[in-house]
């Protein structure tokens, strides 16, 4: 009788709390086994992407853009060359420079109202962070109070700056704050008193909600926006403008701008007899059910089941939520199906927090202001943690280059006049390519071969050197060398020009290179 497999080895028990891992086979399955987790202070040495943007090569003091060395660039193309070289990838050709520097000129102007804010900063704000007071410097590694007083002015001020912003688009003029009220009340106070602010006083089960809200939303460790707070802190530059950055990263939608995508995903469906559609498309991957997943949690976000308690208490004291039905019909169709079952897809903060906002009136655009504001205790936090580390470094990810090797730089008389289509294109552009090859085939098939070896041979010389050498000869004078293509005249021109789509199109990926939108 063959001997029982071994017993699986126990799972270690969590040192933080105490949890016994969920295993398959005595192997721990949590998200450590799809890799390696590697602790690596300032991503010394961690690739956090592949690129094909710009290389360096630090051991040789080398670096190069899209291919192109930057001591080519720097002395034969100038910036707006430079900088669509970056974003599309190639040198432009002559229509597309004409073009790209055309719009970026055309859109160098800037709103009055823009000019107004800016001319209304202090004479000796510094340019970027606006702050007079600050001028991103280093002044808070060495300083504890300096640090201190900075977070609980960004902290206090938070709220004030959120209302402000709430009451401009009610176009009602600022309320001062109260420091008599609590930090939330305080916050529904400077957005809802009117007239009689004196004897205004928030709704007491609101104001307890919404400071329940802020709790659940004050930190949720290494998220997308509080890495941006502790990478961008991390250059030492002043904790205002790396909240900023913060606020900026916490507004899209796959973080706490889920909040507000939530709602708008709702009163898409419209109804409950929408949902199965919905789902479907979710599962074909043409929809996103917002409000569901997270990144870290894969059985249940432990802020989903207090909120959706916090939304009872709104609901009772703001009346009945309308979308709630479909909301929860919504949650518990995705809760039934293996599909989300399968890849652990749960409610996470935002399904219900939406629901809340909308309750409350607050307009959907404002959800992500209502995260930002609790989230910056959060933000501060890291910040402060990084900057009072033994050894504060700057944030560097690496990266993998996977760009173009070395090329010289190429003129802008000789570069190719690329093709900008898309797939469709090309795939409708073939048949036509075929229609012209064949009568020219049979016109010339004696010459078949020899224009084959020219079109073979001139391909890869125009593709290497960017100059559209068949075209460069043909315009010159008739020469020893110009002679073959002149030979064959007009159905020349039409195999070469089958010959180099054939040949263009199935040795190299087409070139997605679109002109800068007009708009
Ligand atoms: N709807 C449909 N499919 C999803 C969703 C979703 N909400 N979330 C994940 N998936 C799919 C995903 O496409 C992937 O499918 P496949 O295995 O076929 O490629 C699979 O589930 C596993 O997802 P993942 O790659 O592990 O997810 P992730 O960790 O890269 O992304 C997430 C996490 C939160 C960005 C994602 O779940 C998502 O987009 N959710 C919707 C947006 C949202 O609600 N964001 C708020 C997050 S909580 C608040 C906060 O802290 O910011």
């Amino acid at each position: 009788m063959a001997p029982p497999p071994p017993a699986p080895k126990p799972a270690d028990r969590n040192t933080l709390t105490g949890e016994i891992p969920e295993t398959k086979d005595g192997v721990d399955t949590d998200d450590t086994t799809n890799g390696i987790r590697v602790f690596d202070p300032a991503f010394l040495n961690t690739a956090a992407i592949s690129s094909k943007i710009t290389f360096i090569d630090g051991g040789k003091g080398f670096l190069m853009h899209r291919g192109y060395p930057i001591e080519q660039l720097a002395e034969r193309s100038d910036f707006l060359e430079t900088a669509y070289l970056l974003i599309y990838g190639e040198l432009p050709s002559k229509s597309q420079s004409e073009i790209w520097k055309f719009e970026v000129m055309h859109h160098t102007e800037i709103a009055d109202d823009l000019a107004k804010v800016i001319g209304s900063m202090r004479y000796d704000s510094h340019p970027m962070s606006a702050n007079p007071a600050l001028q991103g410097r280093n002044l808070y590694i060495h300083d504890k109070a300096i640090m201190n007083k900075n977070i609980i002015r960004i902290i206090g001020k938070s709220a004030t700056v959120a209302a402000a912003s709430m009451r401009v688009r009610m176009n009602r003029p600022f309320i001062a704050p109260r420091s008599d009220m609590g930090f939330a009340e305080n916050m529904l106070y400077m957005m809802d008193a009117t007239s009689d602010a004196e004897n205004y006083k928030p709704d007491a089960r609101l104001a307890k909600a919404l400071e329940a809200l802020f709790i659940l939303h004050a930190d949720h460790e290494m998220n997308c926006s509080t890495a941006a707070m502790t990478h961008v802190g991390s250059s030492l530059v002043d904790p205002y403008s790396a909240v900023s950055a913060a606020a900026a990263a916490l507004y899209g939608p796959l973080h706490g701008g889920a909040n507000e995508a939530v709602i708008r995903m709702i009163e898409k469906i419209g109804a409950v007899e929408n949902i199965p559609a919905f789902i479907s498309a979710v599962k074909a991957k043409k929809e996103l059910l917002f409000g569901f997943g997270h990144r870290v949690y894969r059985n249940t976000d432990p802020r989903s089941k207090i909120i959706r308690e916090v939304a009872e208490t709104v609901f009772a004291a703001c009346g009945h939520e309308p979308l709630i039905e479909v909301a929860t019909a919504l949650k518990d169709a995705a809760l039934a199906d293996p599909w989300f079952v399968e890849k652990k897809l749960y409610p996470n903060v935002d399904y219900w927090s939406g629901l809340i906002y909308r309750s409350l009136g607050f307009p959907l655009d404002f959800f992500p202001v209502l995260f930002a504001v609790p989230r910056v205790a959060g933000w501060l936090a890291h910040w402060k943690q990084a900057i009072e580390a033994s050894n504060p470094k700057i944030w560097r990810p690496r990266q993998v280059y996977v760009g173009p090797q070395v090329r010289d730089y190429v003129p802008i008389e000789c570069r190719l006049e690329r093709e900008i289509r898309d797939g469709k294109e090309g795939i409708l552009g073939l048949p036509a390519c075929i229609l012209l090859f064949f009568p020219s085939l049979l016109k010339v098939w004696l010459n078949w071969d020899v224009l084959m070896i020219l079109g073979v041979i001139a391909l890869p010389v125009e593709k290497k050197t960017g100059c559209q050498v068949v075209n460069r000869l043909e315009s010159a004078p008739k020469s020893f060398i110009s002679f073959p293509f002149h030979f064959f005249s007009g159905w020349s021109v039409c195999v070469r020009v089958s010959l180099r789509y054939i040949i263009a199109n199935s040795i190299s990926p087409p070139i997605n290179i679109k002109y800068p939108s007009t708009e």
